[in-house]
């Protein structure tokens, strides 16, 4: 059985007081469950004010991007390493943000992977097509393409520890979700990509899916037998919504 996770991704959100706030309100609603595992990925700034506040607990932190370089003269960007200073589990890489509006290749994003699992960090690699690609019924290569550059780049032991997650773009912050059905459909096409190169990987991957997951979705969702959770943008940022989606995720399996 594979470990379920939520994980929030809070993207260019936040304040000091208002991450307090949060935090403070979803801790008490948190007890640690097996299997289960809630996290933020929060903007770097303020990785220091979240360690602070959910270190000892069961919730983890993460960043939302991490550079494919150790050290350097590279101005703005942000390292494995100095995310993992902070106590920082997790890194999301290759969010489709990251792609369109900040010029993250495939390339890239499967450097960038191999970056953080270098510095100990358990990507969550995201891959996801547009609603153009879609209509054109291009669904399964790109995701294929997105998937191969870091299984060319690193082979399946990239993936094995790490997270994968489908976010569809047409379905971020628009309120329209994919189907269970179709989530599953894209999460099986990955699943079977991953295990042509290792089925063991494959079998142990979590696979979380993205895009406009509410209290009122997850259940449905997290119910898909290749569906291991959310990545999960605006209900994130409201204690409840996100306490809403962390309850599906016990309740689900
Ligand atoms: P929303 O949940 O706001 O649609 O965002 C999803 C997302 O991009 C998470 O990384």
């Amino acid at each position: 059985m594979r470990q379920k996770y939520v994980v929030g991704n809070w993207k260019l959100n936040g304040s000091l007081p208002g991450n307090e706030a949060l935090l403070k309100a979803i801790l008490p609603e948190v007890s640690p469950k097996a299997g289960r595992h809630l996290a933020v990925c929060v903007p770097a700034p303020y990785l220091a004010q979240v360690r602070g506040l959910l270190e000892g607990s069961p919730v983890a932190w993460g960043g939302q991007d991490v550079s494919r370089f150790e050290k350097g003269a590279y101005t703005g960007d942000v390292s494995g390493a100095m995310l993992r200073e902070f106590g920082a589990t997790l890194a999301i890489v290759g969010h489709s943000e990251r792609r369109t509006l900040f010029g993250d290749t495939d390339a890239i994003v499967a450097e960038k992977v191999a970056a953080a699992r270098k510095a100990g960090l358990t990507p969550i690699l995201c891959v996801g097509e547009t609603l153009a690609e879609r209509e054109r019924s291009e669904t399964e290569a790109v995701l294929a393409r997105q998937l191969d550059a870091v299984l060319e780049k690193s082979g399946a032991a990239a993936l094995d520890g790490a997270l994968l997650a489908y976010e569809p773009v047409w379905a971020i912050g628009t309120g329209k979700t994919a189907t269970s059905a179709q989530a599953q459909e894209a999460h099986a096409f990955l699943r079977a990509r991953v295990a042509k190169q290792d089925a063991a990987v494959a079998a142990r991957l979590p696979m979380l899916y993205g895009g406009s997951v509410k209290g009122a979705n997850a259940t449905e969702l997290f119910a898909m037998p290749d569906v291991d959770g959310g990545l999960i943008g605006g209900a994130s940022l409201v204690a409840e919504d996100f306490l809403a989606i962390w309850r599906a995720a016990v309740a689900a399996g």
